[in-house]
């Protein structure tokens, strides 16, 4: 078969190598793809990812038997529905299903009417209704942008008056969502929603901030791994049980089925494990650790049957570029690659071929995995693969996996 896999990114890099190491997969072509996903087939130019009527005529033109989405961005576009007008098979939500992650006051509403477990919150229009909520509030204030934001649109702080401009500066593009605080470590679970029912996939951990102990700006994310040790017991089934199919149930009966991949943030409070977001497609860097883990095939996986798991442990360490996330510098050579031993992996996440160099073009510049018996053992592999890496002004933390 021919897939077309939408994405650029690290996640789409692992979505890329595991669909090429199918018996089933024939081609695969990758848009706009990367330098690592080159390698593996095909790259398509010049079509932006939220263009969904270019890429569903490319889709046709190339014949593709099926389109694979990354990124949130083309799933709230709508790229499924227009796939879906010309018959073309997708995985992944249609751009009413999508809702569950392009509006947070949409999820936050059809968890309230499925009995989910999650922060409360209130939903703001206007700064002004917005400032004298938050006056009445006790901090830490959770203020989020309601749309997609890339991840930058979510403030949590002590300080009433930074939530109240963030609140006002959000504002200035759509609906914000304030609610309360959830305390606990944080857990990603995935399930494959399709026609046949929901499969959960291993649990992931990733790091938001950029510096260790959990320093510094957010980010996309700078490293990950799985499995996770320190989970309640039974925390899979329980989400999928008390999260997933009521959230499956609730969409059916509101007319907007979801099928795609369903990413459940959580957080394991004292009172129990509650929502705090839902994405509508795999996590990156959390697909960089997961996907190494499967034995089994990926097209099987999006048909609907269980995966079959290693008993590997994998660790992803993002290496960032410099600047990064402010401003991240574009430019620099990558040097090292070739030293690094076949049983390390590494996903390209903003990387550009330049003759024989390979650039950073990006903020998140490459992902590299290591494969053990546990997690110790594929951290030590990250770690020493990325002594032979290297590029001015690369930044790494060196805490990633470190506690488990
Ligand atoms: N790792 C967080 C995300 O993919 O949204």
């Amino acid at each position: 078969m021919r897939v077309l896999l939408v994405g650029s990114g690290g996640r789409e890099h692992a979505l890329g190598w595991k669909l090429a190491s199918s018996p089933r997969v024939d081609d695969l072509i990758s848009l706009p793809g990367n330098p690592g996903l080159s390698r593996l087939g095909a790259v398509v130019d010049g079509i932006s990812v939220t263009d969904v009527g270019a890429i569903a005529a490319m889709a046709r033109v190339q014949s593709v038997d099926l389109v694979v989405v990354g990124p949130e961005a083309p799933l709230a576009a709508g790229v499924v529905d227009a796939m879906a007008t010309l018959g073309i098979p997708v995985f992944g939500p249609t751009r009413a299903a999508a809702r569950l992650e392009s509006s947070k006051t949409f999820a936050k509403e059809v968890m309230t009417r499925a009995g989910v477990a999650t922060a409360a919150s209130e939903s703001f229009h206007d700064p002004d209704t917005a400032r004298d909520y938050l006056s009445r509030r006790d901090g830490p204030f959770v203020v989020k942008a309601d749309g997609l934001a890339a991840g930058k649109g979510v403030l949590v702080t002590e300080n009433r008056d930074e939530a109240t401009r963030w609140s006002e500066r959000w504002l200035a593009e759509g609906p914000v969502v304030v609610e309360d605080f959830l305390d606990g470590p944080e857990v990603s679970v995935f399930a494959v929603c399709t026609d046949a029912g929901a499969v959960p996939l291993a649990p992931a951990r990733d790091y938001k901030r950029l510096h260790d102990g959990d320093e510094g700006p957010n980010t996309g994310g700078m490293g990950s791994y799985s499995p996770v040790a320190d989970l309640p017991a039974g925390l899979t089934d329980d989400a999928m049980r008390e999260v997933v199919e009521p959230i499956l149930r609730q969409m059916d009966e509101e007319g907007s089925p979801f099928r795609g991949f369903l990413y459940v943030g959580l957080v394991l409070t004292s009172e129990g494990s509650k929502v705090l977001e839902f994405n509508v497609r795999l996590g990156d860097p959390e697909t960089q650790a997961v996907l190494p883990r499967i034995t089994s095939d990926l097209v099987d996986l999006l048909e609907g049957t269980a995966p079959e798991w290693s008993t590997d442990a994998a660790v992803n360490v993002v290496l960032a570029a410099e600047g990064y996330p402010e401003s991240p510098v574009k430019g620099a050579s990558i040097r090292g690659l070739d030293t690094v031993p076949d049983d390390v992996l590494v996903f390209h996440a903003g990387t550009r071929s330049e003759g024989k160099k390979l650039l950073v073009d990006g903020g998140r510049v490459l992902n590299v995995v290591g494969l053990g018996s546990s997690v110790d053992e594929a951290r030590a592999k990250t770690y020493e693969a990325i002594q032979a890496l290297n590029f001015p002004g690369m930044q790494f933390r060196t805490d990633i996996a470190a506690q488990s």
